[in-house]
Parts: C-alpha cells; structure tokens; sequence
C-alpha cells in the first residue's frame, strides 16, 4: 500500500495545523481498505513531525464529512476478513486518540457509521448546519466496528446510545449538540476557517502541557478518580522540568508574552 502517494485523502500543513481531507468524495468519503491505510500513513507522519502543533480533520465536498465505512467493500468480506477489517479501523481511531497533538474534527456534512466512529475519535467536534450524525449500522443488519459502540456510549452516555444504535436513526447537527456529540454548530462556510482558528489558538499555547493535558483527561476517562489524579499530579510535576513552563510563569511575572518551544 503506497501511502506516500495518497490517492484518498490529502494531507496539508499550514503554519503548524495539519488538515487532513478524506477525499472519496464519488462515494461520500466512504472508508474503505486504502483510505484507511492511507488515513494511518498520515497520522504516522504527524506523530513524528514535530512542526505539526494541531490536526484538523474533515471530508471533501460538500455534501460529506465520511458516509461511513465503505459498505460495496464490506459486502464482499467474510468473518475472519471484517475482523481484520475492524482492526485497521480500530487502529486509525485508537491512533487518532492517542495523538499527542489535539484533533479537531470539521463535520462537514454526513457522519455516518465509521464517519461519525472518526470524528468521535477527535478531542473536539465541531459540525457545519448541514451536518447529519448517526450510527446506522443495524440498517444493514450490522453493529459499528470501529469502536462507535464504546465511544458512543461515554459521550452521550448508556441509554442514548442504545437509542441511536438500535434505531440507526440520524440526527441533524444542533440534536448532536444537545446531545453533547458536536460542540458548536457553525455556519457551513465558516466552518474549517472557525476550526483553523480554533487550532490555532490551541497550537499558541505550551505544546507540552497540552500534550499532558490530553493525556491525563483521555486516560481518565477509563480510570477511577484516584488513578486519575495521580496521573495529573505526575503529569503536572513532569511540566516544571519543561522550559516552556519556566518561559511562561517568567513571561507572566514580566508581563510579556510567552513564547514557547515544545520543550
Ligand atoms: N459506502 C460505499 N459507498 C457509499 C457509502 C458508503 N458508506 N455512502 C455513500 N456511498 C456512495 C453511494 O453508493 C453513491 O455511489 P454511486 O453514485 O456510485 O451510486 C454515492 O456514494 C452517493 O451516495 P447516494 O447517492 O446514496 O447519496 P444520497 O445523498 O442519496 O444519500 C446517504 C446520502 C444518506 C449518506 C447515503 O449515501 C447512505 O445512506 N450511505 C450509507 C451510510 C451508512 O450506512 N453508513 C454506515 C456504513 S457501515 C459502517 O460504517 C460500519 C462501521 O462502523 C465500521
């Protein structure tokens, strides 16, 4: 699989903030093998480039954020080939999450099945007006694969899941809001610029404490308070031996501002 050549998706950074576009757009973005491996390639790259300080992801066109795993491809696979098939995917939502970069997800249009396991897999979602989210799995005579009745469930919580996943029922933007899946609605031509800026702001900040940031509240998340805690404690100690912790208390105390350098 040559991912140095992406052909499904595209991959641009710009003063810092990466933009990752799935870019299927004949078939809503769909996922299928390639655009998943393609998708990991990316993320790989943005793992080690240290000049990448946040990561926009969102899908080409205007009708689609990603429709979801590619159902054509899917149609032809047997257990043993799903299994390896919910792997891959697996692995590009558990990469995602554990980027130390934050992730900001530009629903765009459709997030639907694997579209919306993606964007559940960002720290922050953000939706244009168009957009429609859900999890329709069970219209097919399948569950989501790719980690969406696990996520699912901790951002919206047990019950509304179940409804969401049972039903494959889906919901337009401001529902998703209230539910607590998007954070903003945004109007649709604002939306990847509303979301530059917002990388932007966070990209301003010490790359470090954010990177620990992210860590303590992602981890937290499955463990109990305490291991929580101690986890922010270790994580907030580690900080005093950065030097943009010591660059941003001086600029403070100078009343300047700070200017950090990942370290
Ligand atoms: N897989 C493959 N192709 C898809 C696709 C998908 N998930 N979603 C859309 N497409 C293709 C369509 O087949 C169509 O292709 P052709 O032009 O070659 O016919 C093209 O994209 C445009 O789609 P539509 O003509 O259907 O567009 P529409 O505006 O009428 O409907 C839609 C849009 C409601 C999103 C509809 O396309 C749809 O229901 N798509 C499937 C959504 C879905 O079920 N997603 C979940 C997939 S399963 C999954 O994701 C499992 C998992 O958790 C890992």
């Amino acid at each position: 699989m040559d991912v140095t050549n992406p052909e499904n998706v595209s991959f641009e950074v710009t003063d810092g903030i990466g933009v990752l576009t799935v870019a299927r757009e004949r078939a809503l973005n769909a996922l299928n093998d390639k655009t998943l491996h393609e998708i990991l390639g990316v993320l790989d790259q943005v793992r080690i480039d240290r000049n990448v300080r946040a990561l926009v992801l969102t899908g080409r066109g205007e009708k689609a954020f990603v429709a979801g795993a590619d159902i054509a491809e899917m149609a032809e696979l047997g257990p043993l080939q799903a299994r390896r098939f919910a792997d891959l995917g697996h692995r590009v939502c558990g990469r995602l999450e554990r980027l130390e970069v934050p992730t900001l997800a530009a629903v765009n249009g459709f997030a639907l099945g694997g579209g919306l396991e993606l964007a559940m897999a960002c720290d922050l979602v953000y939706a244009s007006e168009r957009a429609r989210l859900g999890q329709p799995e069970v219209n097919l005579g399948l569950i989501p694969g790719f980690g969406g009745t696990q996520r699912l469930l901790r951002r919206v919580g047990i019950m509304r899941a179940k409804e969401m996943i049972f039903t494959g029922a889906t919901y337009g933007a401001e529902q998703a809001r209230d539910m607590g899946l998007v954070l903003e609605v945004v109007p649709h031509a604002q939306l990847l610029p509303f979301c530059l800026e917002k990388a932007r702001l966070i990209a301003s900040r010490g790359p470090v404490a954010v990177a620990q940031a992210k860590r303590a509240i992602q981890a937290g998340a499955d463990v109990s308070l305490a291991s929580g805690c101690e986890l922010e404690r270790e994580a907030f100690a580690l900080l005093f031996g950065t030097a943009d912790a010591a660059e941003g208390m001086r600029a403070f105390v100078e009343k300047r501002s700070p200017s950090f350098r990942g370290a």
